[in-house]
């Protein structure tokens, strides 16, 4: 196998984006367009080098790349894209193979169409190859302009082409594969007379061309891949697609998806075979879930793992470890750090936060349990309370297994409850309790002759 090499053009401003947050770090289905492109590169070939041209904003653009061991070129000069590509010379000179060139805000492209196009390139030992596609309004790409023996001699871009160029439907993409052993010197013939003033990448086609050298195109069969996100409508656009992308694939795997149109979920969840998503969920970041889960409706899960015959409904989950045979909801919140054992129940407007609740016990209406740990089979009584902040630091509330915790009762943290206690509805405990005792917190009730 050819030795492969990988650029991404990023150094964009993206000034319709009008953001302070650099364009290829808007996120679509839940990440970076960047990282879209880097993972669809990665997962279409191996390279022996990474780079990512990046400029003004660019680090915060770097730090996302270390998630990668991808390097990176600083451009400081928006001078176009064969001025961007040449930024990654120093680092790639001498060496020969391919180079994939992709751009930063393209997170539609399939693996399999990169992969596809490198194999074509290297099949027909091309020394240009690129990713065209035909579409219905070529408006504003560059149009791709064949010669007599079917090669590409050029492209031109929708400013400087004549009417009869722009009825041309066949359009650059934007993504290349290039020779490296030809690449450099051409790259270094491109000039910027043109309506821009850009140093034109697309120009390093009709030059290698022009040399003797084989340029030529491979058409997408799907147009949609190659939208560019350009503003935060096509930001939209492009979530839009990936979101019904990532809808069908669960589909096919098993997973049945309600009402796929009010269905959020992120390109890296997992979901196992026959969970059902009901309507109006969301299911964000790197949340993982098992086989047979009902999930929804109204629900949001982020960063999350859930185990199997898991469900949850109307309910809001962070960060946490919900595990087999879970009840969630309906209207709970579980907030980070949380650990639901198995057979936990947790419902009816409850909030548990950084806390441990151990097999079968039940957190079941109105209550708020933070910074805890629960034994097995508890019983936590309507609007029980874990009092665990006292204005400047937080506290740990231990209630051991088989307590049952009558209504209403607030645990003022640090406190320790034994094993098996009974809590008296309407306590106030503020002391350790030792196991098998009952504890009563509260003025005794008095019953006096009511004054007419
Ligand atoms: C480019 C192509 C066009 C193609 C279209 C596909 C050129 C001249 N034209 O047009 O043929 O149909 O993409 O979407 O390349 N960049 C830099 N530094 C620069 C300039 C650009 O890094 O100085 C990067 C941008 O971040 C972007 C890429 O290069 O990722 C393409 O530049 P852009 O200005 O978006 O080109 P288009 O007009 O979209
Ligand atoms: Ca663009």
């Amino acid at each position: 196998m050819n030795n492969i090499y990988g650029v991404i053009l990023g150094a964009g401003e993206g000034t319709r984006m009008k953001s302070c947050l650099p364009k290829v770090l808007h996120r679509v289905a839940g990440k970076e367009l960047i990282s879209h492109v880097i993972e669809c590169m990665n997962k279409a070939t191996k390279m022996q080098k990474l780079i990512v041209v990046v400029g003004s904003g660019s680090d915060l653009v770097i730090e996302q790349l270390k998630k990668y061991n991808a390097d990176y070129v600083f451009q400081k000069e928006r001078l176009g894209s064969a001025h961007a590509l040449l930024q990654a010379k120093n680092k790639l000179k001498g060496l020969n193979g391919q180079l994939i060139v992709m751009c930063g805000d393209t997170p539609l492209v399939k693996f399999e169409t990169i992969k596809n196009l490198l194999k074509y390139h290297i099949k027909n030992k091309n020394n240009a190859t690129v990713l065209s596609g035909i579409v219905n309004n070529p408006y504003g790409y560059g149009r791709i302009v064949r010669n007599k023996k079917g090669d590409v001699g050029c492209i031109v871009e929708e400013k400087s082409a004549t009417e009869k160029e722009k009825e041309i439907k066949e359009i650059n993409s934007g993504i290349y594969c290039f020779d490296l052993k030809v690449l450099w010197k051409a790259l270094s013939k491109v000039d910027n007379k043109n309506n821009k003033k850009e140093y034109y990448l697309t120009d390093v086609i009709e030059i290698l061309n022009k040399d003797g050298y084989k340029t030529d195109a491979v058409a997408l069969t799907n147009e949609e891949e190659i939208l560019g996100v350009n503003d935060r409508k096509q930001l939209a656009v492009a979530d839009e697609i990936l979101r019904k992308r990532k809808n069908e694939e669960l589909m096919a795997s098993g997973v049945t998806v309600i009402d796929p149109r009010t269905t959020y979920i992120d390109s890296d969840v997992v979901i196992g075979q026959d969970c059902i998503i009901k309507p109006n969920t969301i299911i964000e970041g790197n949340t993982k879930i098992g086989k047979n889960c009902i999930i929804g409706p109204d629900t949001t899960i982020t960063d999350s793992i859930i185990k199997e015959n898991v469900f949850i409904t109307y309910s809001y989950i962070e960060e946490s470890k919900i595990e087999t045979g879970v009840k969630i909801g309906p209207f709970a919140h579980i907030r980070p750090q949380s650990v639901l054992k198995e057979n936990v129940k947790v419902g009816n407007f409850s909030e548990v936060k950084k806390s441990v609740v151990k097999y079968g016990s039940k957190i079941n209406h109105l209550s708020y349990i933070g910074d805890a740990t629960i034994g097995k089979n508890v019983n936590i009584g309507a609007g029980t309370i874990t009092c665990n902040y006292d204005g400047k630091n937080k506290f740990k509330t231990i209630i051991n297994d088989d307590v049952f915790v009558g209504s209403n009762v607030n645990l003022v943290a640090p406190v320790n409850i034994g094993k098996k206690v009974l809590i008296a509805a309407g306590s106030t405990i503020t002391d350790n309790v030792s196991p098998n005792k009952l504890t009563i917190a509260r003025a005794r009730q008095i019953v006096k002759v009511r004054k007419k």
